[in-house]
């Protein structure tokens, strides 16, 4: 068993930064990762970070982008907390060393990024996440924060009261991928989960192989909901083979996106009038799929995106990594032809219901950045919004977990007075846990330690659930299962949605869960076993995916990221609020908590929303 004062699950942009400030408030922290941190997928961040630095811009220009970015569902504290903290937070990591790109005078260049009245993204090349990553571990290693890297948290473990708001955390049990050896960690103040997003909960993804959606999972089954899911991000510009990343960069730069007939269809369609390829994401992947679905695609797939007009020394200077992209996963030179790109899953706007100072209902459980939903980026995020939530918010979830006062959170968690109402959504299938009980379940029984000592219950169920898994010597394996939910959710839960592809979806999802119950480890190795840590990972994402469908078939409107055929209006007569979903032992409930609108001094009407 290991003890520390704070425990940080993740090792990203948000898990370094809570780390580091949970240090700093004078508590004994650990990370515990699945990865060692410098390999986290804050890493493949390319764009930036968005923060009103200079003259003739401000916060509350970031925060009424933001907020209009989010189609009005982003939650005014946390907006307004984002925007105001994000020039202190960058301004410290140039302190840290970070290796911002610069103008010739010196000062720390900033470029347009999608939905933002003011060129307020500053960057790194266009390999910022890397750099940010490599400046705090260098942070970490500074402070002596200790690192239990390529150790896998399988399971968090909590009290089991009736009533989530009254559970506590005590710890993680994790597992050491180099040993096999499975072990407690005790959290005497608390857990941090920062374990980044869900992404592989789809086929076509911008995201890492890693992005399994654990923290989501595991915070899910204890009973913290998780809010907004349905909202999912899906980028512009991937690479169509792989779902690599084309950075936002490429158009913030002047990038021009082209259809078949060489049309430049932001505007020649009228998608986008004012602002064309820099029109918020999700106007421009729809854009973009419309095109294809039009036949105006290439190759009935794609669309170009151009920037050899910037020139070689342009290129090079602010996106050399574009170029080696383009060339190692397409075969295509971006200095002398247009590169393929289409949408591909990005970002998951949802996350684990949390207030401004990362805390979930369930007393020292925090959750900070992609794994979070606090909520900042509402039905849609803007690009570069994502690395300053990282830190503002990673920050503040790890001073808060080490005992520091940040005051009262405006923003309330779980099922609290401000709830709305429940609903009966019309189901295809009953969600939830499928066969509780059977021997190659994971965590069938919702995955919560009950009982005093819930740690070391915690520990031994993890143990027994392993034995099993590896005891067994045929079934299912866990890889033909995830297989079969990417390609449903990418499929019936993309950017396009209709009410009988969700439902399509949720019912493969329930097959998925069955066949789960069948699921065996074929890799017999005590050590190095990344089957069995899979497996873990798909029922994850099984768990995920389900909350993405239930989410995406109740909102019936079209707001953000989210389009829905049956309904394609921004309702905010009925939808002014978030969709939250509890695990409930298995037996998943939803319900609505109102978006907050009032700000600091002003209310943020809803307006129509165009670019
Ligand atoms: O396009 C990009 O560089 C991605 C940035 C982001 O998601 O914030």
């Amino acid at each position: 068993m290991y003890e520390h004062d704070v425990i940080v699950v993740g090792a990203g942009g948000a898990g370094l930064r809570a780390a580091i400030a949970a240090n700093e408030a004078g508590a004994d922290t650990a990370i515990v990762s699945k990865l060692h941190p410098v390999r986290s997928h804050t890493g493949a961040a390319e764009g930036g970070i968005n923060a009103a630095l200079r003259e003739g811009d401000d916060w509350e220009l970031h925060a009424y982008d933001t907020m209009k970015g989010s189609d009005y569902l982003g939650d005014a504290p946390a907006v307004e907390t984002l925007a105001q903290d994000a020039p202190e937070e960058t301004i410290n990591l140039e302190h840290w060393g970070m290796p911002f790109s610069r103008e010739d005078d010196g000062r720390v260049s900033q470029r347009p990024f999608g939905g933002l009245s003011f060129p307020r993204t500053t960057y790194a090349g266009a390999e910022t996440g890397h750099h940010l990553l490599h400046v705090m571990y260098e942070q970490v290693v500074k402070r002596g924060i200790q690192v239990y890297d390529e150790w896998y948290v399988m399971n968090l473990a909590t009290s089991d009261e009736p009533d989530p708001n009254d559970r506590e955390c005590h710890g993680v049990v994790a597992y050491d991928v180099q040993s096999g050896q499975i072990e407690g960690f005790k959290a005497n103040q608390g857990v941090v989960l920062a374990t980044g997003g869900p992404g592989q909960a789809f086929d076509h993804t911008t995201n890492a192989v890693s992005c399994t959606g654990d923290g989501h999972a595991m915070a899910y089954r204890a009973g913290a909901p998780l809010e907004d899911m349905e909202f999912i991000q899906f980028h512009p510009t991937s690479l169509p083979s792989t779902g690599v990343l084309i950075s936002e960069g490429v158009r913030g730069e002047g990038g021009i996106l082209y259809n078949a007939e060489g049309e430049r269809f932001m505007f020649e369609y009228g998608y986008a009038k004012n602002d064309g390829e820099l029109a918020s994401r999700d106007v421009v992947a729809r854009a973009e799929l419309t095109e294809v679905g039009e036949g105006r695609g290439v190759n009935d797939e794609y669309v170009h995106l151009d920037m050899r007009h910037l020139g070689e020394e342009r290129i090079l200077d602010r996106l050399e990594n574009i170029l080696h992209l383009a060339e190692d996963f397409e075969g295509v030179d971006g200095l002398v032809e247009p590169m393929p790109v289409k949408p591909g899953q990005h970002y998951a706007m949802g996350g684990i219901d949390v207030d401004e100072n990362g805390q979930t209902c369930i007393d020292g459980l925090y959750a900070a950045g992609e794994c979070a939903c606090v909520s900042v980026h509402g039905g849609n995020r803007l690009g570069g919004n994502a690395l300053p939530e990282l830190i503002v918010f990673g920050k503040r979830a790890g001073r808060h977990a080490a005992g520091e006062d940040l005051g009262e959170p405006e923003i309330e968690t779980g099922y609290g007075d401000d709830v709305e109402d429940e609903t009966d959504a019309d189901l295809p299938v009953q969600p939830g846990a499928a066969g509780v009980g059977s021997s190659g379940d994971v965590a069938a029984d919702g995955g919560v330690a009950t009982g005093v000592g819930s740690l070391e219950r915690a520990v031994e169920r993890e143990r027994e659930r392993v034995d099993r898994l590896m005891d067994k010597d045929s079934g299912v394996q866990h890889a033909e299962i995830r297989s079969k939910l990417q390609n449903a959710m990418t499929d019936y839960v993309n950017v396009f949605r209709t009410e009988d592809g969700v439902k399509k979806a949720l019912s493969i999802i329930r097959e998925c869960r069955e066949e789960y119950q069948d699921v065996y480890v074929d890799d017999p190795s005590r050590t190095f076993n990344t089957d069995l840590q899979q497996t873990y990972e798909t029922r994850n994402l099984i768990d995920v995916a389900e909350t993405i469908a239930l989410g995406a078939l109740v909102r019936n409107e079209f707001r953000g990221a989210h389009w829905r055929q049956e309904n394609q209006i921004r309702d905010d007569e009925n939808w002014l609020k978030h969709t939250l979903i509890s695990w409930d032992g298995g037996d998943p409930s939803i319900f609505y908590r109102p978006v907050i609108l009032e700000g600091e001094d002003k209310t943020y009407e809803p307006k129509e929303r165009s670019y």
